[in-house]
């Protein structure tokens, strides 16, 4: 079990509420009985007091005063926490062999007040009455006192009983809550549980959504769709590595056969030189083959174009084509430049990239016929598009032409320079400077462009 686990968090968090709660319930339950207890004592003299007031004022004479003397014996025997005495000044009219404490105690004020005798741990509650001369008998002070030991004692285990129970519901609380937490949490266990299993090559399953609690969905939601990005991004992957070992089989193939071929027997020094100049060739197109297929990397690890300089679309788009002369010439195709634009660029990016889309614009030209390079400033961007006659691409190539090995036609997979990195370089070019690329085939005109950020 991880140490800061949610469920230990939340069962420390339910601790924590329950020790408040019965701290507060607690606390108003002991202060309410508490009130009540105190004034239990006082009841209980008010009480006894009031059976014997109407005996003591009445009666004056010592017979009558003898009787009453018995009554307060009987009484203090029957219980033994009551306590009488009677001060008067006159040995024949007390009771209880007040001491000089009590008497003292007696000339105090009248009406309920603490007493605390010695040797005696709790304080007696003590009512003092007056009662006024009558017959014989002088004035005199009647106490009543009522030991406190009891209420005391009851306090004492009303708070321990309190304290022990908010002990246990507090311990209570922090299992139950432990319990509750983890029942509460199943979902997000079988989350993970679900999500563990979904590793690559498994890429193709997704989370279940319909049995997650709605606080689970959106993370499920965005789990799932970076499932779907990483499982396209996981099979361009695998695509690419056998298009790359694809597209390098071939010219390995003719070096390996052609080398092979002209070592089975002698052969004269012009065949040995064709032979060579022939693997020159294959070996060139294994390089342009890396070369492309570094710049890619390079481009795909996020290197940006950084060494901007301010030039002319037009005057690039003429260079390039000075460069593409003797090709342009071999197809019989001309090509027109209108429009132009300033624009802040990685030079040597830039003419790969119209090298690659003019040599493909030139290759798909029937001889005879004109390419156009249209050069637009637009609100934040420049649109360069190279468009040539041809037949109309259909439209579920359009999205897919940029990707690396794409082409329409596949028999023309293998021929000369062309192994399908072209138009994805024109795109990571685009894509390092800002930028983005297009492709529109319309009106029997193919166009393919790359945008640049003004
Ligand atoms: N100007 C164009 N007209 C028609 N199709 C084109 C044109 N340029 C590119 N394509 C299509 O796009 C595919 C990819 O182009 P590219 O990346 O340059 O690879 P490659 O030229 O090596 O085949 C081509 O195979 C072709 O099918
Ligand atoms: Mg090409």
């Amino acid at each position: 079990m991880p140490r800061n686990s949610i469920a230990l968090r939340l069962s420390g968090l339910f601790t924590l509420v329950a020790l408040l709660v019965f701290l507060l319930i607690g606390g108003a339950l002991y202060q309410q009985v508490d009130k009540g207890l105190g004034l239990l004592p006082e009841a209980e003299l008010d009480a006894r007091y009031s059976v014997l007031e109407s005996a003591l004022t009445r009666f004056g004479n010592p017979e009558h005063w003898a009787k009453i003397n018995n009554k307060l014996k009987l009484l203090s025997e029957e219980d033994k926490r009551i306590r009488f005495w009677v001060v008067s000044g006159d040995p024949a009219y007390e009771y209880g062999n007040p001491d000089p404490q009590i008497r003292r105690f007696a000339q105090g004020p009248l009406g309920m007040r603490d007493l605390t005798l010695p040797g005696h741990p709790y304080p007696l509650k003590v009512l003092v009455s007056q009662l006024p001369a009558k017959e014989l008998r002088p004035p005199l002070r009647f106490l009543i006192a009522i030991d406190t030991e009891t209420f005391y004692e009851t306090q004492h285990q009303l708070l321990i009983a309190l304290i022990s129970l908010a002990i246990v519901g507090v311990l209570l609380a922090s299992a139950l809550g432990y319990w509750v937490a983890r029942i509460g949490l199943k979902p997000l266990i079988g989350l993970s549980e679900e999500a563990q299993r979904l590793a690559p090559p498994r890429l193709s399953g997704r989370l279940q959504l319909s049995s997650l609690p709605p606080e689970l969905t959106q993370f499920a939601n965005s789990f799932n769709s970076t499932l779907e990005r990483v499982e396209q991004a996981y099979s361009r992957l695998e695509s690419f590595n056998a298009d790359v070992a694809h597209e390098l089989r071939s010219p390995l193939t003719n070096l390996i056969g052609q080398t092979q071929v002209a070592l089975t027997r002698g052969r004269s020094a012009e065949h040995y030189f064709e032979v060579l100049q022939s693997n020159l060739e294959e070996l060139e197109r294994l390089r342009s083959i890396i070369n492309d297929m570094l710049f890619l990397a390079s481009a795909d690890q996020g290197s940006k174009a950084t060494k901007l300089t301010s030039t002319s679309l037009a005057s690039e788009v003429a260079t390039t084509l000075d460069y593409l002369d003797f090709i342009l010439e071999d197809a019989q195709v001309k090509v027109e430049v209108r429009g132009d634009a300033q624009v802040q660029i990685e030079i040597a990016h830039l003419r790969r990239a119209l090298i690659n889309l003019l040599s493909n614009a030139v290759q798909h030209t029937e001889p005879g016929q004109v390419i156009r390079v249209q050069i637009d400033v637009q609100e934040h961007q420049v649109s360069i598009g190279v468009s040539n006659p041809g037949q109309a691409i259909a439209r579920e190539h359009l999205p897919r032409l940029f990707e690396r090995f794409y082409r329409v036609d596949a028999s023309r997979s293998n021929s000369g320079a062309n192994h399908g990195l072209g138009l994805a370089i024109v795109k990571a070019i685009a894509l390092m400077h800002g930028g983005d690329v297009f492709v529109r085939s319309d009106d029997g005109m193919n166009t393919f462009g790359l945008y640049l950020p003004i």
